[in-house]
């Protein structure tokens, strides 16, 4: 199930979004915003350190800084805002064809600055903090990684779907068959090792209609793919 087939149009949406536990990048943000006639999604997240990242691009008016290499290799700082009001066509040209619209991806990013907030938040009680309160939500690879017991990662999903209006439209994407990860030298991220068929028996326990579509995307290694789940809170 897609949110078109869903009904659910862009700029649609009267009430606020909600991003649980966000990540570092306002990217569900940017795509919740479009839903929204107007108003704010908040990118809620356990950790500092991803909430001020959330602010170098772009929320909570932050300034959209890209720190990277540049084609020379050199290392560069820069307002990717400035980027794209710059070089934007240049960059969207292919051979001599403009083949996308720069103003569409400048405008995205103000909008952002202006209407992402990145706030701490925690999943396990966003449902009680916040109860019907959001009208869209998006939680991206987040109750399943974040504990290795299925009952906490069922109690995390069903404290988001809590927070959402009944009728709210989500989507949840989810690791499958993960052994944990290690990033860094000392770090280890615990996971739920999940099968759809668990994702689908897991789904059915809470107040929503929903599809659950397994895809096979390698990000890294110690995983069978990823689920999306697409629904909407019913009751
Ligand atoms: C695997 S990352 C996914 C990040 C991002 N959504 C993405 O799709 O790339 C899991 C995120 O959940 C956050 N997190 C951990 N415990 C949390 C909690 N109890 N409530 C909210 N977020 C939490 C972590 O800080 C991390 O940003």
């Amino acid at each position: 199930m897609k949110l078109k087939k869903m009904l659910v149009m862009p700029e649609s949406i009267d009430a606020p979004g909600i991003d649980a536990g966000s990540g570092p990048y306002p990217l569900w943000g940017m795509i919740l915003l479009r839903f929204l006639k107007s108003g704010m999604v908040f990118a809620a997240d356990k950790s500092q350190s991803n909430l001020e990242y959330q602010m170098h691009f772009g929320a909570n008016g932050g300034p959209h800084l890209y720190r990277g290499l540049d084609l020379l290799g050199q290392e560069v700082e820069a307002d990717t805002r400035v980027i794209w009001r710059e070089h934007g066509a240049h960059i969207l040209r292919k051979g001599g064809e403009i083949y996308g619209d720069a103003s569409l991806f400048y405008n995205t990013l103000l909008d952002a600055q202006r209407r992402i907030k990145a706030v701490k938040g925690d999943i396990y009680t966003l449902g009680e903090r916040f109860p019907s309160r959001f009208g869209i939500g998006a939680s991206g690879f987040c109750a399943e990684s974040i504990t290795t017991s299925k009952d906490e990662c069922l109690d995390a999903w069903r404290s988001f779907i809590n927070s959402l209006r009944i009728g709210a439209p989500f989507v949840i994407t989810i690791v499958l068959g993960s052994t944990g990860y290690s990033a860094g030298e000392f770090t280890f991220f615990p996971a739920v090792n999940l099968t759809i068929e668990d994702v689908v028996e897991m789904f059915a326990m809470l107040p929503v209609e929903c599809t659950a579509e397994e895809v096979r995307i390698n990000f890294r290694e110690g995983h069978g793919g990823t689920a999306i789940v697409v629904g909407r809170r019913i009751r």
